[in-house]
């Protein structure tokens, strides 16, 4: 019986860090990026891809969302470390990413 409590925290565990990594709130996201990435993202200032751009994101997208953190965390090209944010926390950046993701994957 104990074994099976054992494994059944593990696989509760498991599923958890899973759904963790899938990314951050999109719709808390749509706040930050509307705050601090629409200024480039949302008319492709400087060669930035638009957002709900399928065609500019999959190839991004492809790469996933863990590296899409590191570019937004780092910076990419002409893309700014955090979009040049001050005031965004880590969970703000995962949050927009997770915004741009979903708005390329549910576009037409
Ligand atoms: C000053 C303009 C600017 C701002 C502000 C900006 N970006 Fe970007 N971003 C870019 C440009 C330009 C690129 C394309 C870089 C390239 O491919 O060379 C880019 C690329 C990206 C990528 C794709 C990286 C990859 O691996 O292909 C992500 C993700 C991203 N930006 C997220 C964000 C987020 C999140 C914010 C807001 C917090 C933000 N950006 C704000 C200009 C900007």
């Amino acid at each position: 019986m104990k074994e099976i409590i054992t494994s059944f925290i593990i696989v509760a565990g498991l599923l958890f860090s899973n759904l963790a990594a899938a990314g951050g709130d999109v719709k808390a996201g749509e706040t930050v990026f509307n705050h601090a990435c629409k200024f480039c993202h949302g008319v492709g200032r400087m060669g930035a891809p638009k957002v709900g751009d399928q065609a500019a994101w999959s190839d991004r997208i492809k790469q996933g969302e863990s590296k899409l953190d590191d570019h937004a965390f780092l910076g990419y090209g002409n893309m700014p470390a955090r979009g040049d944010c001050n005031t965004c926390s880590d969970e703000d950046i995962i949050n927009a990413v997770s915004y741009i993701v979903y708005m390329a994957k549910n576009s037409k």
